[in-house]
């Protein structure tokens, strides 16, 4: 009975479902507005390669399967960690959290795996987990990192949204030559925990494979 009313007054009901969703919404909203979007004192801006890192996350569909963002709930936190704050995302741009938890949620993945553990779940996920349906990233260990637009993009993001890469909070950035020693030097100690010889044998000729910036990037969310 009450639908077919409804039915028959399409304004009216339109404008019912605008006030109800609009409404529920803004409830679900109104939290966020009375916290600080400070960056919490453990938050820093991500290093070069890391940079690189999160746009082969974001080139690969990471977040088809993948959240980062860890809801206040005790079976979330039992199994992630804290739960997830704004300040935590005030780099991050734009922010990958994520809808569909195919996978674990990945924002505190660097507290619980290891480099070496990355290397043997990214190269063959059945290895490690047998029930995986995570594809192989294998791919990811014979290409280039293109760190050179990492680069920019954090310059750009320094002048577009003040993200605070300056020496006190990001040694690392500095000219183009000093933030590629810098960030060889970073590839250099991840690629000292890998076993893949392809890959030490790119960074010996000079290129950064794409799997090392992605661990430094996996390994950098705590
Ligand atoms: C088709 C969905 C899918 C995609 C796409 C996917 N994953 Fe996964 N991922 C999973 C599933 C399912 C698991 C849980 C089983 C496992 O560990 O393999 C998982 C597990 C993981 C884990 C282990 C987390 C933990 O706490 O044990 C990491 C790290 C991870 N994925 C990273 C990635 C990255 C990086 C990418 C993109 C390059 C990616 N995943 C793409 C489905 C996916």
């Amino acid at each position: 009975m009450m639908f077919r009313w409804l039915e028959q007054r399409p304004l009216f009901f339109i404008l019912l479902l605008i006030f109800v969703i609009g409404g529920a919404g803004t409830v679900e909203m109104i939290s966020s507005f009375t916290k600080s979007s400070q960056p919490v004192a453990t938050t820093k801006p991500y290093t070069v390669l890391e940079l690189a890192g999160r746009q082969i996350y974001i080139k690969n569909g990471c977040i088809a399967c993948h959240t980062q963002k860890i809801r206040p709930l005790k079976h979330e936190t039992d199994r992630y960690g804290s739960y997830s704050v704004i300040g935590e995302y005030v780099y991050d741009r734009p922010a990958l959290f994520g809808s569909g938890r195919i996978g674990p949620d990945l924002l505190r993945v660097g507290n619980r795996r290891t480099i070496a553990w990355h290397e043997i779940h990214m190269k063959d996920p059945t290895s490690v987990v047998p029930t995986s349906i995570m594809p192989s990233y294998k791919h990811l260990f014979e290409s280039e990192t293109d760190i050179a637009t990492a680069y920019v993009d954090a310059n750009t993001q320094k002048q577009l949204f003040k993200v605070p890469y300056d020496k006190e909070h990001m040694p690392s950035l500095g000219s183009w030559q000093q933030t590629k020693t810098k960030t060889f030097e970073y590839a250099t100690m991840i690629v000292a925990d890998m076993k893949d010889k392809k890959v030490k044998n790119m960074l010996a000729d000079g290129q950064i494979p794409q799997i090392v910036a992605l661990i430094a990037y996996l390994s950098s969310r705590k």
